[in-house]
């Protein structure tokens, strides 16, 4: 196990051993992401482009001979939560992080899976609200666990359907597969274009000599954020009125000949020309060509920023500074839902300590500190370690 892994293992096997009194019977990691392109288009069926990044979430647990869960979180000041597994399971409105939990082993129990009672220790080092899909990866990591204590495995993409169904139907936030995906297949030196409709995952390798920068703005977005449902029903109401099951389907024509009011005209353009670049995307990681790359993940951003409206004004700074440091060697964007988190950067690794030096120069959080920078390698998916 690396370093950054073996620290958070023993965290969250002593919060596990401090609260119930002896060591889990296993331990199961799930990643977050990153996404390099293809941002709200995951819900309209459409195509994105993410890796698996090394911070994560760990979850450490053990069966119980009874019907009773415990869970505690040691990156919420140890808070704790207990339920009893009869269906059908209450939202706890106190501590939003056990919905993740309550969510995910309610849509096994919905699936038919007989699960046992539980105690489970949560630790993760994923930034919260920096849009990396911190929650995913807890209910990644949860699924995986509830089942394999009952000897249960299932297919990765599966698991990930169920995460995705705790997300939209228990905590509320009407998500498309992206993050719970990508957290369950993630595969090492590789980011994934996943075709959100098929569900197939085409591999697309990261070039050992390409770095992928992380920068967290320092803006937070909430957990349950009511502009990202918002911006699904536009999205939905854009295709009904084309006539096309998902705006996957639409096109710039299609779009132009709907009349349909401004902003829906808008939400829908940065979803049918975001699907293309996606595509375009993984084309010219293929030929390593990241000049390209850069063109499109600055035309994204752009996108997000005018027609889908969902960048902040300390983002959109963060992303001009990161292109300004990389120029036509690679490329920035926001990554994830927006309204705050974090950009990603491609670059070639050699101007690493180059660009960083430009942002800590440059850039400054709200609160006035050093943005947090984070350099990563694509990482593997879900494991019990
Ligand atoms: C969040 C959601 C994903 C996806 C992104 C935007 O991360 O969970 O399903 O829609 O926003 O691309």
């Amino acid at each position: 196990m690396n370093p950054f892994d073996q620290a958070l293992y023993d965290r969250v096997t002593a919060t596990f051993a401090a609260q119930f009194g002896y060591s889990p019977d296993l331990v199961v990691r799930a990643p977050g992401r990153v996404n390099l392109i293809g941002e709200h288009t995951d819900y309209n069926d459409g195509f994105v482009l993410p890796c698996a990044i090394g911070p994560s979430t760990m979850v450490a647990v053990s069966k119980r001979d009874d019907d009773r869960v415990e869970v505690i979180a040691a990156d919420f000041g140890d808070a704790k939560d207990h339920f009893n597994l009869q269906p059908p399971l209450e939202r706890n409105i106190e501590q939003p992080w056990a919905d993740y939990v309550r969510g995910v082993i309610s849509a096994l129990q919905n699936e038919g899976h007989a699960l046992s009672g539980a105690q489970i220790a949560i630790a993760g080092n994923l930034p919260k609200g920096a849009g990396l899909s911190s929650s995913a990866s807890l209910e990644v990591a949860v699924g995986k666990a509830m089942l394999a204590l009952t000897g249960t495995d299932i297919d990765n993409t599966r698991l990930a359907q169920i995460a995705q169904i705790a997300e939209c139907d228990f905590v509320g936030t009407k998500c498309g597969i992206m993050d719970q995906l990508i957290s369950a297949q993630g595969k090492a030196g590789h980011a994934l274009l996943i075709d959100c409709r098929s569900l197939e995952l085409i591999d697309a390798p990261i070039p050992d000599d390409v770095a992928i920068m992380i920068v967290h703005s320092g803006v937070t977005r909430g957990l349950v954020d009511g502009h990202y449902n918002e911006r699904r029903r536009q999205c939905e109401a854009a295709a009904a009125a084309m006539g096309v099951p998902a705006l996957r389907d639409a096109n710039l024509d299609m779009l132009a000949a709907a009349s349909l009011d401004a902003v829906t005209t808008a939400r829908a353009r940065h979803v049918i020309t975001e699907n293309q670049r996606t595509l375009n995307a993984a084309d010219a990681l293929g030929k390593s060509d990241l000049a390209a790359l850069g063109v499109l993940m600055a035309q994204s951003h752009a996108s997000m920023r005018d027609d889908f409206e969902i960048t902040v004004p300390a983002i959109d700074d963060l992303v001009a500074h990161l292109q300004n440091a990389i120029g036509h060697q690679g490329g920035a964007r926001m990554t994830g839902g927006g309204f705050g988190g974090a950009c990603v950067a491609i670059m070639p690794l050699a101007m690493v300590a180059e660009v960083q030096t430009a942002i800590q120069k440059h850039y400054k959080t709200p609160n006035g500190d050093a943005p947090l920078i984070m350099v990563e390698r694509p990482g593997p998916g879900v494991a019990i370690l």
